[in-house]
C-alpha cells in the first residue's frame, strides 16, 4: 500500500495528519521519509496506527529524520534502567518491569511529564521530533495533549508578539519539577540540570512559521524581575494551550505519534498508575541551540 497523508479531523487541516500505507517495522524507503518529514513540515503531530514494533524498529524508522538524542534527561541511575540509553522510558515501570511504588522517586519525577512541556528544552539543544510508541496502556485516562504554538503564535495581539519577539527565556528542569514540589535533587542532579536559554519565539525551517517556544521548563525570562517573569510566562502558556489549539490523543496499543518539538508542546494526563503504562520514546536531536537558528 502506498503512503498517503491527510488530515486527521477536517477542523484542523493544518495540525495532526493520519498516516496510512506504513509499516514501521518492515522498513521504511528514504523517499518515505522524505515525504513523512514534509507532512511534518506540513502538520507537526502524525498519527500512525496499528505499527506492532520492538525498540530497535522504532530506533531505525527515527534515525531517517536526523541525529538521535540519548535518553539523558531522567533521575534513573544506570542500574535502574529497564531500557537502554537509546530509548526514553516512558512508563511507570522498575527495571524488572514492576510497576513503581508510590513512593518511588521516578515515578514522582515523571509526573512532571503532565506538565505542557517541549522535550529537552532544558538541554542546549532540544529535541526536533519525538517518537512515542504505546506498548501497553492503562484502562482508562492516560491521553496525550498537543497544543499548536504555530497557531497559538498567530492568534496572539501584535502587540503582545513584538513584546516576545527576541526574549530568551531559561529552561531547566528544576523549574518544571519544582512547580509540583519535587525538590529532592542530589548534588550531582542539581549540576546536570543548570538553566539553559532558549528563545521564546522561532522560526520553523521547513514552514517558515514563527511559534512560541515554551515549556513548564521555562522559568525565567533574561533581564526580568522573576515574577513578572513568570507571570508573563503564564499569561503566554495559558493563551496557547486553549482547546481551539489543543489535540488530546487517546492511545490504543500499537499507536505511533510523532510530533515536532519546535512547533508544538505536549502533556500527559493522570490515569491509575497502579496499571501499567508502557510507552517508548526516541527522540531526535534538533540542529543547533534556538539562539544560534535564525529568527
Ligand atoms: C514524552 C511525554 C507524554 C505521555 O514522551 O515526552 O511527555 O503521555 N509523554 O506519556
Ligand atoms: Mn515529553
Amino acid at each position: 500500500m502506498a503512503l498517503s497523508i491527510g488530515p486527521l479531523r477536517a477542523d484542523k487541516p493544518d495540525f495532526v495528519g493520519a498516516v496510512e500505507g506504513v509499516d514501521i517495522a518492515a522498513g521504511v524507503s528514504a523517499e518515505d521519509a522524505a515525504n513523512i518529514e514534509a507532512a511534518m513540515d506540513h502538520y507537526a503531530v502524525l498519527i500512525f496506527r496499528d505499527q506492532a514494533i520492538d525498540d530497535a524498529q522504532q530506533y531505525a524508522f527515527s534515525e531517517h529524520f536526523g541525529p538521535m538524542e540519548q535518553a539523558t534527561g531522567d533521575i534513573h541511575k544506570a542500574a535502574e534502567r529497564r531500557l537502554s540509553l537509546k530509548v526514553n522510558d516512558i512508563s511507570n515501570l522498575d527495571e524488572k518491569g514492576e510497576v513503581l511504588r508510590r513512593e518511588d522517586r521516578r515515578l514522582q519525577f515523571g509526573i512532571g511529564n503532565m506538565l505542557w512541556h517541549s522535550d529537552s528544552s532544558f538541554k542546549p539543544t532540544p529535541a526536533k521530533y519525538s517518537l512515542l510508541s504505546a506498548r501497553a496502556i492503562p484502562g482508562k485516562g492516560g491521553a496525550t495533549e498537543f497544543a499548536d504554538m504555530r497557531a497559538a503564535w498567530d492568534a496572539l495581539d501584535p502587540e503582545l508578539q513584538a513584546e516576545c519577539m527576541d526574549q530568551v527565556c531559561e529552561h531547566s528542569q528544576i523549574y518544571s519539577r519544582g512547580l509540583l514540589g519535587f525538590t529532592e535533587w542530589t548534588a550531582d542532579e542539581l549540576a546536570l540540570n543548570q538553566p539553559v536559554p532558549q528563545r521564546l519565539v522561532r522560526r520553523h525551517a521547513g514552514s517558515g512559521r514563527l511559534s512560541l517556544f515554551l515549556a513548564s521548563h521555562a522559568g525565567a525570562l533574561r533581564g526580568w524581575p522573576m515574577p513578572e517573569a513568570r507571570m508573563f510566562l503564564r499569561d503566554l502558556t495559558e493563551h496557547a494551550t486553549r482547546p481551539q489549539f489543543v489535540y488530546a490523543h487517546q492511545w490504543r496499543v500499537g499507536d505511533l505519534v510523532m510530533w515536532d518539538n519546535r512547533a508544538v508542546m505536549h502533556r500527559a494526563r493522570r490515569y491509575n498508575f497502579a496499571e501499567v503504562r508502557d510507552m517508548r520514546r526516541t527522540t531526535v536531536a534538533d540542529s543547533a541551540p534556538t539562539l544560534e537558528q535564525p529568527l
